[in-house]
């Protein structure tokens, strides 16, 4: 299992997230990208790989490749179901989460709470990490990644308590979802050996 977890900072609670504006919706464009970057390959889905968008850490949503149907590789139809699951979030009460459409669940967790219910390694992205190749690769493990915004302090703090690695996946600063791109070619290819 593989899981991904993105830091959602400033997508709106208040139902002000257009379509018609994703950057615009806390960089909504960007968190549907980093959802479909994990989850779906050319012709498939990672039946393997979770995506989960900790928001404004409050809520989150979890994409489960196992479930999920029709999640289709365009930014506008995973932003609508990710937009459609916060709306749905009033149904998820206590621990019990809503899943508002087959596969996209919606829970009242921050990031703390988020990785407690997650198992295996974890792993902090970050673009001042020891470089993957020195790293061994991990069994089950979960990606910890900010969106277009830094790590606040608070998560900072959390992860360097909680964290087993930070890594960084290249000498570029990437955007959120073409790190997780990085880090599955990195697992794929059991650390750049098996092509
Ligand atoms: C666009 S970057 C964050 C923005 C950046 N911290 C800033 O404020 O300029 C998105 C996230 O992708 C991950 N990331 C980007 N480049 C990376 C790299 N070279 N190695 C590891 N993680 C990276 C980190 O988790 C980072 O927080």
């Amino acid at each position: 299992m593989r899981d991904f977890v993105c830091l959602a900072h400033e997508v709106p609670l208040d139902g002000a997230a257009s379509l018609d504006d994703l950057p615009g919706a806390g960089r909504l464009d960007l968190l549907a990208r980093f959802v479909t970057s994990a989850l779906l390959t050319s012709h498939g889905v990672r039946e393997d790989t979770a995506a989960h968008l900790v928001v404004r850490d409050q809520f989150t949503v979890r994409v489960d490749g196992a479930t999920v149907r029709n999640l289709r590789p365009d930014e506008r139809s995973t932003a609508a179901r990710l937009r459609d699951a916060l709306d749905a979030r009033d149904g998820a009460i206590g621990h019990q989460e809503a899943e508002p459409s087959p596969g996209v669940h919606v829970g009242r967790f921050d990031l703390a709470a988020t990785l407690d219910r997650l198992d295996g390694p974890l792993v902090q992205c970050h673009e001042a990490g020891t470089p993957l190749p020195e790293e061994s690769v991990p069994e089950d493990p979960t990606f910890v990644l900010s969106d277009h915004r830094d790590f606040t302090d608070a998560e900072a703090d959390l992860l360097a308590e909680r964290a087993d690695a930070r890594v960084s996946v290249g000498p570029e600063r990437l955007h959120a979802d073409q790190t997780v791109t990085v880090a599955h070619n990195w697992l794929d290819t059991g650390g750049y050996r098996t092509y």
